[in-house]
């Protein structure tokens, strides 16, 4: 068998994308964590923000000096990257042997064959169907415990700012009966926690003669596998977001009460210039029904600094809905224009990097004390948490999630990792639960 290795970067979909593509070629090539070993090197790319795209360039750099030694090494590279710049990356990144982007990956046999015989092969055609619905996804990096279903591809939403639609195509769901076997499947094999993946999984639905199903029924299905199985999911659009769903999560207590609910900006300004379709005070109202129906439930959110035109009075107001909210955790970016979108054709981005900067570290301060005051709140509760694995500081110990997401750390004790085990919060960081 010949030796494969995957590097992924961005989304937790192209974690799963990795997996679907790992199965796709497992007839020829077994996966290696070793980049020395391998044969074939598959770089999984992002293309959200410019960061991610510069950090892939300069991998590739570094990978041309390993093919310089290794002849016969076969370079791809797959994903949102391979679909935004397809002919400019060919031209320009020497190292590549071929290039397949998201809706692609059942080609890759084809187009490493034609790569080792010399031509330089892509296929980037994007798919109104393609779900990869029939591929069991090879889980060559898991901890057995926990895993991701990516339960939709793609996304109709086109906010302003970002490159997702165009990269991923069009939003299509996956047909529920093969989710469910998927993570049966899973479940039987020790999996205790499963998150169900898509760009905007609220709008999950599918039909057909018999029944329509949608996100809520397919969490709830999923749910009743087994009380012992956990399922979170990951992303949701306000816009989207049912109650019948917060209903659903209230009556099955092994659906995580937690929701990732991204709301980029706390102004109306900037919300409508983003094409984000609800106001900041819907926002609001959302989280407070959240609050209602699942009392515990722990909130994060995605936050966009210095957007086209945002003045000191926006950023102003995005801080204050931050703490108006008290999300438990945040991932946040500085604006970065994308080439394609809404934005980059019809707004300038007109805030300086200093003061674009200078906005995210404000909004990255005022988050960690807002997770620090959540933790707080949790030292003396006690929590039902997965064990996942060994804690990275210390293997006397070990780590899992609360309900709520947060990482806690605990001691070894005769615990095993897939079990369930409920422990006593006695101190926090900002960033983990402690158990002494
Ligand atoms: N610049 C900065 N952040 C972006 N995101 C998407 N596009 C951009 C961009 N052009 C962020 C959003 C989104 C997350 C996945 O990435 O916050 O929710
Ligand atoms: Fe991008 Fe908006 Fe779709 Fe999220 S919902 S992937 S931010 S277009």
């Amino acid at each position: 068998m010949k030796k494969l290795h995957i590097e992924t970067y961005g989304c937790q979909m192209n974690i799963a994308d990795s997996e679907v593509v790992a199965s796709i070629l497992s007839f020829s090539y077994e996966t290696t964590a070793s980049l020395q070993e391998a044969d074939l090197v598959l770089l999984n790319t992002c293309s959200v923000r410019e960061n991610a795209e510069l950090r892939i360039r300069r991998r590739l750099k570094e990978l041309a000096s390993l093919k310089k030694k290794n002849k016969k090494l076969v370079i791809g590279l797959l994903g949102c990257m391979a679909e935004r710049i397809k002919e400019q990356l060919l031209a320009e990144e020497k190292t590549l042997d071929f290039i397949a982007g998201p809706d692609a990956y059942r080609t890759l046999p084809k187009l490493i064959e034609e790569a080792e015989s010399g031509r330089v092969a892509f296929n980037v055609h994007l798919s109104e169907q393609e779900t990869y619905d029939d591929i069991e996804p090879v889980r060559y990096d898991s901890n057995g415990v926990t895993a991701f279903i990516s339960i939709m591809r793609g996304c109709n939403n086109f906010c302003s700012y970002c490159v997702v639609p165009y990269t991923r195509g069009r939003e299509r769901s996956r047909n529920p009966k093969s989710i469910r076997e998927e993570t049966l499947r899973l479940f039987e094999k020790g999996v205790r926690e499963v998150t169900l993946l898509g760009q905007n999984v609220n709008s999950y639905f599918w039909a057909n003669h018999e029944m329509n199903t949608d996100f809520a029924d397919l969490t709830e299905s999923i749910a009743q596998i087994s009380p012992l199985l956990r399922v979170r999911f990951a992303t949701s659009h306000p816009k989207d977001i049912s109650d019948k769903l917060l209903f659903v999560m209230a009556k099955n207590p092994n659906v995580c009460h937690y929701i990732h609910l991204p709301v980029q900006s706390g102004s109306n300004t900037m919300l409508k210039k983003m094409n984000r379709v609800y106001t900041r005070e819907y926002y609001l109202k959302r989280i407070k029904k959240i609050k209602e129906i699942l009392p515990n439930c722990a909130i994060s959110t995605d936050i966009i600094a210095g957007f086209c035109g945002e003045t000191a009075l926006d950023h102003q107001e995005t801080l204050s809905l931050m703490k108006e909210v008290g999300f438990e955790y945040a991932f946040m970016f500085k604006y970065s224009v994308r080439e394609g979108t809404k934005a980059a054709a019809d707004f300038i981005d007109d805030v300086p990097e200093t003061v674009k900067l200078k906005r995210l570290e404000e909004i990255i301060a005022l988050q960690q004390h807002l997770s620090l005051e959540s933790n707080k709140k949790d030292v003396g509760k006690t929590f039902t948490v997965l064990v996942e694995g060994i804690s990275k500081r210390s293997n006397q110990h070990f780590f899992g999630r609360t309900p709520q997401n947060k990482v806690c750390i605990f001691p070894k004790r005769n615990y095993k990792i897939g079990e369930y085990v409920t422990v006593i919060i006695t101190r926090c960081t900002a960033g983990t639960l402690v158990s002494d």
